[in-house]
C-alpha cells in the first residue's frame, strides 16, 4: 500500500495527491482515499481501482492547500469503502493514513469503544480516535505525539487536523520518504510518487517524526528531540516510471534487462585482470542468505555459488528465520531484497543484528531501510521497478551475488576470466533472447492447460521456482518449480497429458545428462516437454518445444533461462487478459509480517 502527502500545491493538491497514488498503483492496492484540509477536513474514499475514487470524486472535488492520500492492501478486514484510508475520528476533524500493522489495537479499541463509534474493521481506525481524546488538552502536534506513545506494531503514518495547516507524519518499521521542492514539500512511502516534481528527498528513520507546513519540514524524534536528517538526490528520471510504450511494465522492464545487467556491471569488473572490485570487502567464514518470493530464489542461487566457492552457506526464507534463527558465527548475513523494504526481511536482519552477525543489503533501493540499517549494502542498480511481478531485479540480484561471491571468495573450480567474460555477456546474450524468442507461440499453444510443472538441476532449481512463481504471480494458473530429481518422488503422480513440464538443461555435463532423464519420466507419461535449452545436449529429442538460450557459463545460463520463462509467464498471462502489473491480491512490497 502506498501513502502520499503533499503541501503548497495550492488549487493543485488534488491532482497533486491522485497523481502520487496512480504512481503508487505498482505497489498493490484495492482501495484508496484521499483527505484535504482547509480549515474542515474533507475525506473521499472509495474500494477499488483508483478510478472508482476519481469517479467518486468528480461531483465533490474536496479542495484544500494540504493534503494525504492512501492506497490500502488489505490487512485487518476486506476491501470495501469504510475499510478504506483516510478513517476519521467522531467528529470528521482529524483523518489519518496507516501502513503497517497496530499490534494492540484490540486493547485499544475496547477501551475506546465507549466513548467513540467505530465504523470499519480496521486496526487503523484506533489512530484517529486516540488523536480526538489527546485534542482534549493538547495541540494538534501534541495530539499526535501522545498517540503515538500509545501505539504498537509497525506504522508510517500521516495525519491531518481542521484548523490546522500541517501535515503531522511518523515512522516505525515501515518507510515514509519526504521530497522537497522550493515551494512545496511532499511525503510519501516510495518516491515515485513524488519524483515528477523534485529529486531532493529525505529519507525518514524510525521513530521519527515530521511536521510540514508552509515554511516546509521539521524532524524530531518522537519526543521532539530534533533531527537534520540529509537531503539526498535521486538519481533516476521521472521517465523511468512510464511504460515508454509497452503494453505492461512488466514487459517494458523484460526488455530493459540488458541496460539493467549493464548497469548493475557498470565499474565492478575488469575481465583482463580477472577482477570484480566493489566497495564493500565484508569478512567471510560462512554465510546465511534471507529473503522472500522472487529474492529468496536469488538467494537460493547465491548460498549454491558461495558452497561453490568452498563457503558453508544456506539460504533461508526470511520469516521463518526471523523465529527459528540459526546458529550464527561468524556469519555474514545478507538479505536479498528488491525494496528493501519487506517486513519479513527486515525482521530476519535485525534478528541476525541482535545476534552479533555482519549484514549485507543486496537491494536496489538506496535509500532503504535495510540499506540503510545492514552494516553494508550491494546495490544492483536496476532503476525502478513498477510491475508487481519482479522481472528486471530476479535478473540483476542473480549478476550481483555472483559479484559479491566472485570479490570475495571467487568462483571455486571455475575460471574466474570465463565467468567474468560470461557476466559481461549476458547483457547480449539476454537481448538475443528478447529478439527471437519464441515463449509467445509455446504460451499460445498451451495457455489452457491445467498446471504447469518447471523442473532444473543446480543452478536451474532456483530458476525452476522463479518460473513457476513468476507464472502463478500474473496468469493465476497453478505451477509449480522442483528440482529436477525431486519430480518423481511424488509429484509425477500429477503428470498428464494436460500439464505442460518446462524443463531446464543447459551444457553437457552430469546435470544435463540427469534432468534429460527427468524429461523422459514425464514424457513417458505423455506431458508436453517444452526444453529451454542451449542446446549442447540432446534433449531437444524429447520435447514439444524448444526455447533456445544463447551457449553461456553454467552459472549465467540460469540468467538466460529465466529471461525465456518470463517471457512464457508475461504471454500466458497476457493471453489470459490478466491485470499483469498489478496481479490480484499481490503488493509489490509487503511491509507487514
Ligand atoms: C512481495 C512481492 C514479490 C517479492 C517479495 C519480496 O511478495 O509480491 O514479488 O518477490 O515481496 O520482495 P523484496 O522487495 O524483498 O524483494
Amino acid at each position: 500500500c502506498g501513502i502520499i502527502g503533499c503541501v503548497g500545491r495550492g488549487d493543485d493538491t488534488l491532482d497533486t495527491l491522485l497523481d502520487g497514488l496512480d504512481t503508487l498503483e505498482y505497489r498493490g492496492y484495492d482501495s484508496a482515499g484521499v483527505a484535504l484540509a482547509n480549515g474542515s477536513v474533507q475525506t473521499a474514499k472509495k474500494a477499488g481501482e483508483l478510478d472508482a475514487l476519481r469517479e467518486h470524486l468528480a461531483d465533490r472535488s474536496p479542495s484544500g492547500t494540504v493534503g494525504i492520500g492512501h492506497t490500502r492492501w488489505s490487512t485487518h478486514g476486506p476491501p470495501t469503502d469504510a475499510n478504506a484510508h483516510p478513517h476519521c475520528d467522531c467528529t470528521g476533524e482529524v483523518a489519518v493514513v496507516h501502513n503497517g500493522i497496530i499490534e494492540n489495537y484490540q486493547t485499544l479499541r475496547d477501551e475506546l469503544a465507549t466513548d467513540h463509534e467505530f465504523v470499519s474493521d480496521t486496526d487503523t481506525e484506533v489512530i484517529p480516535h486516540l488523536i480526538e481524546d489527546a485534542l482534549a488538552d493538547h495541540s494538534p502536534e501534541a495530539a499526535v505525539r501522545a498517540t503515538l506513545d500509545r501505539l504498537e506494531g509497525s506504522f508510517a503514518i500521516a495525519v491531518v487536523i481542521a484548523g490546522t495547516d500541517a501535515i503531522f507524519a511518523a515512522r516505525q518499521d515501515s518507510p515514509l520518504v519526504l521530497g522537497i521542492d522550493d515551494d512545496a514539500t511532499y511525503l510519501a512511502s516510495d518516491v515515485p510518487a513524488f519524483r515528477v516534481h523534485t529529486d531532493r528527498v529525505v529519507y525518514l528513520d524510525d521513530g521519527q517524526f515530521v511536521r510540514l507546513d508552509a515554511d516546509g519540514y521539521t524532524v524530531t524524534d518522537f519526543d521532539g528531540t530534533p533531527r537534520s536528517p540529509s537531503v539526498e538526490t535521486v538519481d533516476w528520471d521521472p521517465e523511468a516510471t512510464g511504460k515508454a510504450g509497452y503494453d505492461h511494465f512488466m514487459l517494458k522492464e523484460i526488455h530493459e534487462q540488458p541496460r539493467a545487467l549493464r548497469q548493475c556491471l557498470q565499474g565492478r569488473v575488469d575481465e583482463l585482470a580477472g577482477d570484480v572490485t566493489l566497495d564493500i570487502d565484508p569478512d567471510i567464514d560462512r554465510v546465511q542468505f534471507v529473503a522472500c518470493g522472487t529474492s529468496y530464489h536469488a538467494a537460493l542461487y547465491g548460498a549454491a555459488l558461495f558452497r561453490a566457492a568452498g563457503v558453508p552457506a544456506q539460504a533461508f526464507l526470511a520469516h521463518e528465520y526471523a523465529i527459528q534463527t540459526p546458529p550464527v558465527e561468524d556469519d555474514l548475513v545478507v538479505a536479498v531484497s528488491q525494496s528493501g523494504e519487506t517486513a519479513d526481511t527486515l525482521a530476519a536482519i535485525r534478528e541476525a543484528d541482535r545476534r552479533g552477525a555482519d549484514t549485507l543489503a543486496l537491494t536496489n533501493v538506496v535509500g532503504s531501510t535495510m540499506a540503510r540499517e545492514c552494516t553494508d549494502a550491494l546495490f544492483i542498480r536496476s532503476g525502478p521497478e513498477i510491475g508487481v511481478a519482479a522481472s528486471k531485479t530476479f535478473s540483476a540480484q542473480l549478476t550481483a551475488v555472483n559479484l559479491l561471491a566472485l570479490a570475495t571468495v571467487g568462483a571455486g573450480d571455475e575460471d574466474v576470466r570465463d565467468l567474468i567474460g560470461a557476466l559481461r555477456d549476458l547483457p547480449a546474450d539476454i537481448q538475443t533472447i528478447l529478439d527471437a524468442s519464441g515463449a509467445r507461440e509455446v504460451a499460445r499453444e498451451y495457455v489452457d492447460s491445467e498446471s504447469f510443472f518447471f523442473i532444473g538441476r543446480g543452478y536451474h532449481h532456483p530458476v525452476a521456482l522463479e518460473g513457476a512463481l513468476k507464472l502463478k504471480e500474473i496468469s493465476y494458473t497453478h505451477a509449480e518449480g522442483f528440482a529436477a530429481g525431486e519430480l518423481k518422488h511424488g509429484t509425477l503422480a500429477l503428470v498428464t497429458p494436460d500439464t505442460p513440464v518446462f524443463a531446464v538443461v543447459t551444457g553437457d555435463g552430469e546435470a544435463a545428462r540427469k534432468t534429460i532423464g527427468n524429461v523422459k519420466e514425464v514424457e513417458a507419461r505423455g506431458a508436453p516437454v517444452i526444453a529451454v535449452t542451449d542446446g549442447e545436449s540432446d534433449v531437444e529429442r524429447y520435447a514439444d518445444a524448444v526455447l533456445e538460450i544463447p551457449s553461456t557459463h553454467a552459472r549465467t545460463a540460469a540468467v538466460l533461462a529465466n529471461v525465456q520463462l518470463q517471457l512464457v509467464a508475461y504471454h500466458v498471462a497476457n493471453e489470459l487478459g490478466r491485470s499483469i502489473d498489478k496481479p490480484r491480491n499481490l503488493a509489490k512490497s509487503v511491509t507487514v509480517e
